[in-house]
């Protein structure tokens, strides 16, 4: 008769485990993440190495392995959507991330989506998303300032917070969420803050919205104005967003920008004035020009704290918008998608009144 083998103790405890495993699973809650590459995904040559490292050079699932303890919060699945340091992050990404998240989102069992993303224009990826996305469900954003190959690493303890949020109802219906170095920012009003620090994301004079203590989200607030759900924008179709400008004053400021800017085809441009959005006396016949010619102009602020609303007569009179609060970046993005709607300064303004 032929002898049963008995099963190794450790075998034992690793089927029983991973029967236990797959039974927990069943309950766990379905997060989707969508990498772009950056730094979370950046290696160096060294673990000393924290700058001219290769941004985006590791793959999804690489990322994921390095986190086991995410699976005992969520069953997960990674999308390579780009691999690109977020310095070159398109309007092409940007699309294919909403078309993704909307397709996702709209399906019952997904009960959240983490992008992945460099930090260098991720405040922006987030505010874009946040406009555009069309489901109360959360969607979070996460990076790290430092490649995964350094010690002491932020990435891996970003991703497994993020995943917590994603999967969290407490997080439903907040708008598109930044989670790095255990805070929770708001689409709309963080902003990356220094070159090199871990802690780069805050909300400057608004505020953070809430803290990760052991994993767990905590909030303290939520955004006031509209997003994803409340939002009136939808790019679903759209193969481009319409071309709208930066231009960054200085002194000794002129026209010649404006004008490149208008012969470039700009549709609309931000002129991030000093102090509360003023503009230098020598730009603004340029930006007269241009709106009289169809360019919608909407006065932001370099300063990056404070409100932009209406100063002189002249600018009103010359239908130039008030920026409000959003930062020069965050304001091109809300005329780009205005755009799409309307060129009418009214309801343009209105929308910068809401978004
Ligand atoms: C990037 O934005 O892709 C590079 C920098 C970073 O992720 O921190």
């Amino acid at each position: 008769m032929k002898k049963r083998k008995a099963i190794p103790f450790v075998t034992a405890a690793i089927l029983s485990l991973s029967l236990c495993t797959s039974a927990f699973a069943a309950d766990l809650p379905e997060v989707k993440i969508l990498a772009t590459g950056g730094t979370i995904a950046g290696t160096a040559p060294s673990d000393t190495q924290m700058t001219g490292y290769k941004a985006g050079a590791l793959g999804i699932d690489t990322l994921l392995r390095a986190v086991p303890a995410i699976n005992d919060i969520a069953v997960v699945s990674g999308e390579q959507i780009a691999n690109t340091g977020s310095e070159s992050m398109t309007t092409d990404i940007w699309l294919k991330l909403a078309d993704r998240c909307n397709t996702l989102l709209s399906d019952p069992k997904v009960k959240g989506i983490v992008i992945t993303h460099g930090t260098d224009t991720l405040e922006e990826t987030a505010y874009f998303l946040n406009l555009v996305v069309r489901s109360d469900k959360p969607v979070v954003m996460v990076g790290a300032m430092r490649p995964a190959t350094a010690i002491s690493a932020d990435g891996p303890v970003n991703l497994l917070n993020a995943v917590k949020l994603a999967s969290s109802p407490k997080a439903v219906g907040k708008g598109v969420l930044i989670a790095m170095n255990d805070e929770i920012n708001g689409a709309r009003d963080a902003t990356k803050t220094t070159t090199m620090n871990v802690a780069t994301f805050k909300s400057p004079e608004l505020g953070l919205l809430g803290y990760f203590a052991n994993g767990e989200p905590f909030f303290y607030k939520e955004t006031t104005r509209r997003h994803t759900k409340r939002s009136e924008f939808d790019v679903s179709g759209l193969k481009d967003l319409p071309r709208v400008d930066i231009i960054y004053t200085h002194v000794s400021d002129d026209r010649h920008l404006i004008d490149a800017a208008v012969k470039q085809g700009a549709k609309g441009i931000i002129y991030a004035g000093s102090g509360m959005g003023s503009i230098h006396k020598d730009a603004e016949p340029g930006l007269v020009d241009a709106q009289k010619s169809g360019v919608v102009i909407v006065r932001s602020a370099r300063v990056g704290n404070g409100m932009v609303v209406a100063a002189s007569k002249e600018w009103t009179a010359a239908h130039f918008l008030d920026g409000d609060t959003l930062n020069p970046q965050k304001a091109r993005i809300l005329l780009q998608l205005a755009l799409t709607k309307t060129n009418d300064p009214a309801k343009i303004q209105r929308m910068f009144d809401e978004y």
